[in-house]
C-alpha cells in the first residue's frame, strides 16, 4: 500500500507536471493535442525509449477458463535517467489513455523532465484495445461483438497497469522504488489505483482519504449529471 508521503508527493508532482506542460508548450495542452491529432501525429518512438511487450491477462476478474487468455500489451521504457534499484530511485508510470502510447509520449515531455530531475525510470503503458495492445489478434476481432468487447473497460485497464508495474519492479529488483502514476484526462484516473484497491490492512488515514476522495468524485459526477 502506498504511504501517505507518496500520495502527497504525487499530488505535488501533478501540480508540478501541469506547470511544466504550460511552461514547455506555449499553447495550451489541448491546443497541442489538437494539432498533433489533426496533423496525423508522429507515430515514432520518442528518443531514449525502448519498446517492450508484456503478456497480459485478458480478464483480471474471474476464473473462467477463457479469462486466462492473454494479449500482448505494449509499453515503452526510458532508463537513461534512472538511478537504479540500489538507490531506490523512483519509477514514473504514465497510464495510457484513449490513444496509442507513442502519441502520448510525443506530448508528455514533462515526464522526461521529471525523470531527469529525480533520477527516475519512465514506463509508459498502452491502454488495452488501443495502438498495438489489441486482444484477439486484430481490431476487427476485438471490436466484433460483446463477447470480445466485454474486456474493454477502465477496471481491466487499471488491473493491467497494476500487474505490469509489479512485474517491472520484480524484473528490475526495484522493490523499494516508489512508483508515481501520472496521466492526463481519462488517463489521469490513474489516481484511482489507490482508491480502488482497498485491503483489509489499510491504515485509518487511507480509509479516510479514500472516503473523502470518493465523496469529492461523487460531487463531480452529480454536478456533471445535473
Ligand atoms: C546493487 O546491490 C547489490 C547487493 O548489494 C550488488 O550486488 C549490486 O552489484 C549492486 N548493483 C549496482 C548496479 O550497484
Ligand atoms: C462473437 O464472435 C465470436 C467469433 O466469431 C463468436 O464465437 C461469439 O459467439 C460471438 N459472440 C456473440 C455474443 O455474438
Ligand atoms: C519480466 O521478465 C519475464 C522473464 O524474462 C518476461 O517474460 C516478462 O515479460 C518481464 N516483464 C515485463 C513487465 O517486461
Amino acid at each position: 500500500m502506498v504511504p501517505l508521503h507518496s500520495i502527497l508527493a504525487l499530488s505535488l508532482l501533478i501540480l508540478h507536471a501541469r506547470t511544466c506542460v504550460i511552461a514547455t508548450y506555449p499553447k495550451t495542452a489541448f491546443g497541442v493535442v489538437g494539432d498533433s491529432v489533426a496533423r496525423g501525429y508522429d507515430p515514432n518512438l520518442p528518443p531514449e525509449f525502448v519498446t517492450y511487450y508484456y503478456t497480459q491477462t485478458l480478464d483480471h476478474f474471474n476464473y473462467k477458463p477463457e479469462s486466462y487468455n492473454t494479449f500482448q500489451q505494449r509499453y515503452i521504457m526510458n532508463t537513461k535517467y534512472w538511478g537504479g534499484a540500489n538507490s531506490s530511485s523512483p519509477i514514473f508510470v504514465y497510464t495510457g489513455d484513449e490513444s496509442g502510447i507513442t502519441v502520448v509520449a510525443a506530448i508528455a515531455g514533462f515526464m522526461v523532465e521529471l525523470a531527469s530531475h529525480f533520477n527516475g525510470l519512465l514506463v509508459y503503458i498502452e491502454h488495452r484495445y488501443y495502438g498495438e495492445s489489441v486482444p484477439f489478434g486484430s481490431k476487427e476481432e476485438a471490436f466484433k461483438n460483446s463477447s470480445t468487447l466485454g474486456f474493454f473497460s477502465s477496471e481491466q485497464a487499471l488491473a493491467d497497469y497494476a500487474q505490469l508495474i509489479i512485474d517491472v519492479k520484480k524484473n528490475l529488483s526495484a522493490h523499494h522504488s516508489p512508483v508515481f502514476a501520472l496521466g492526463g484526462s481519462y488517463g489521469g484516473r490513474s489516481h484511482c489505483l489507490d482508491l480502488l484497491t482497498p485491503t483489509a490492512n489499510d491504515p485509518d488515514w487511507l480509509v479516510a482519504q479514500r472516503d473523502t476522495e470518493i465523496k469529492i468524485m461523487e460531487g463531480w459526477i452529480a454536478n456533471y449529471n445535473a
